[in-house]
């Protein structure tokens, strides 16, 4: 079987997505302030190959080079995240008019060739200068960042109507303040629950702010959600995966969506300290109501309880799960991408239907999905065989999801072109699109021809 998009329907959002610090470069122009990620990069040995997102795609200044190579893949949608310190440079105060016009020229060249901005306010590059101040562990970021969502929104509401508040908060919250492997690289334990409620109530006080400064908003928040497997029925293994499931996926879906969180989670985490303050009055706020829930699905995660002395989860996989740490984390042997990740396009459908189960009618999307290969360019070609069967699975797997009566309404894959994929540096490539970084040269993998053919672009292959 393949893709058809006529299974479709004629409204489904089919989009790139990417973020600021991956692509934009131009770090120091036009009254940008410093982020967590400008210091994390220059941290030694914090990134695999050393390298800053300085320049990264240079997109600051190609980005109308970008866009018309989306018009040509016949994409109409994208998502793409705003830097906050280029809006406001020390995460307070009044909008920078260089920052806002920037995203207003790039929503503005989208919408002339028929493409529909998908805007994130947040893809975890803070300002250095809230950092310095604590960070998402002070309760004054959340306020700060409502504050910030509002602001963008009234300047930019004209030209962006989808918002979503926060990209995968579990990320910001346990790379950045448990593992230490993403900015702003701290180790905390348990108490980077408490970065992770702050981001939460900066999600629940951006909703309304967003709405107030914009009538005909459509705020969604992007959760990272994973399919989880026991490797086996035994209850250690069964309780390995009620841990990793409770705190990456319902730790975030269910204060969001069920106004509450899993109390076996909170009892696992195992400290009264991480909430912050006013935890009962902050669990309403974070349930604002909303449009839609983005997901990003990468995987699948198999996991058990390990015998003693084999390595647990935190060993094996370089993350570290607080209050769950003696979780191991299982080889199925299924095939993986460069990131290592088992490919498992059904687990997306597990992914939908999860969220689904809170709240019946909310519109769903993937807001993110893709596959890291070490491509290369050969005679002018990048042929990622992998890379384009992996997205047609998982296009498939939408299709699954449609049939079964899921709400979904669009499909984005990360990312656009290749980038600084964060910890890894540019030694992960996920693009439809290849970067030569010495010359900025984009060349369309046969990936992204056949997504074009698929969309009915321009830059369709002929096969
Ligand atoms: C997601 C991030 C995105 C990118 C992909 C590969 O977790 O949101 O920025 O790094 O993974």
């Amino acid at each position: 079987m393949t893709a058809d998009r006529r299974d479709f329907p004629a409204d489904f959002a089919w989009g790139t997505a990417t973020a600021s610090y991956q692509i934009e470069g131009a770090t120091d122009v036009d009254g940008r302030g410093q982020s967590i990620w400008d210091a994390f990069t220059r941290v030694p040995g914090a990134i695999a190959d050393g390298k800053t997102g300085d320049l990264a795609d240079d997109h600051y200044r190609r980005f109308r080079e970008d866009v018309s190579i989306m018009a040509d893949l016949g994409v109409n949608a994208y998502r793409f995240s705003i830097a906050w310190s280029r809006i406001q440079a020390d995460g307070t105060g009044p909008a920078n008019p260089l920052g806002i016009g920037f995203y207003r020229e790039l929503s503005e060249a989208l919408l002339e060739r028929g493409i529909t901005p998908y805007v994130t306010l947040y893809h975890w590059d803070l300002p250095l200068a809230l950092e310095e101040r604590g960070g998402w562990l002070e309760r004054d970021t959340a306020e700060r960042y409502g504050e910030y969502a509002g602001l963008v929104t009234g300047e930019l509401g004209d030209v962006v109507k989808h918002w979503i508040t926060l990209n995968e908060p579990w990320c910001s919250a346990f790379l950045g303040y448990a593992s230490g492997i993403h900015a702003p690289g701290k180790q905390l334990g348990s108490r980077s629950a408490r970065a992770a409620h702050h981001l939460l109530l900066g999600h629940g006080r951006a909703v309304p702010a967003i709405r107030a400064a914009q009538s005909d908003a459509i705020v969604g928040v992007t959760l990272n959600l994973y399919s989880m497997r026991a490797a086996s029925e035994s209850a250690a293994d069964l309780d390995a995966k009620r841990r990793i499931d409770g705190l990456t996926n319902r730790f975030f879906l269910e204060p969001i969506l069920a106004g509450h969180y899993p109390e076996d989670v909170i009892a696992d985490l195992g400290e009264g300290q991480w909430f912050g303050q006013n935890p009962a009055s902050d669990a309403a706020d974070i349930a604002a109501p909303i449009d839609f829930l983005g997901i990003n699905y990468y995987s699948r995660h198999t996991v058990a309880a390990p015998p003693l002395g084999s390595p647990v989860m935190g060993e094996a996989c370089g993350l570290t799960y607080p209050g769950s740490e003696a979780v191991q984390l299982i080889d199925t042997g299924v095939a993986r991408t460069h990131m290592g990740w088992p490919i498992h396009p059904e687990g997306m459908v597990d992914v939908l239907e999860l969220a689904n189960s809170y709240q019946p009618d909310l519109p769903l999307y993937i807001t993110e999905n893709g596959s890291a290969y070490p491509d290369a360019v050969v005679d002018g070609e990048v042929e990622d065989e992998n890379r384009r069967r992996y997205l047609e699975q998982h296009v498939m797997a939408c299709s699954a999801a449609l049939d079964k009566g899921l709400p979904l309404k669009g499909y984005f894959v990360w990312t656009l072109a290749d980038n600084f994929e964060w910890a890894w540096g540019y030694s992960r490539r996920f693009g439809l699109v290849h970067v030569d970084y010495a010359t900025q040269k984009r060349t369309i993998k046969r990936s992204g021809k056949w997504f074009a053919r698929f969309l009915g672009g321009t830059a369709g292959d002929a096969s």
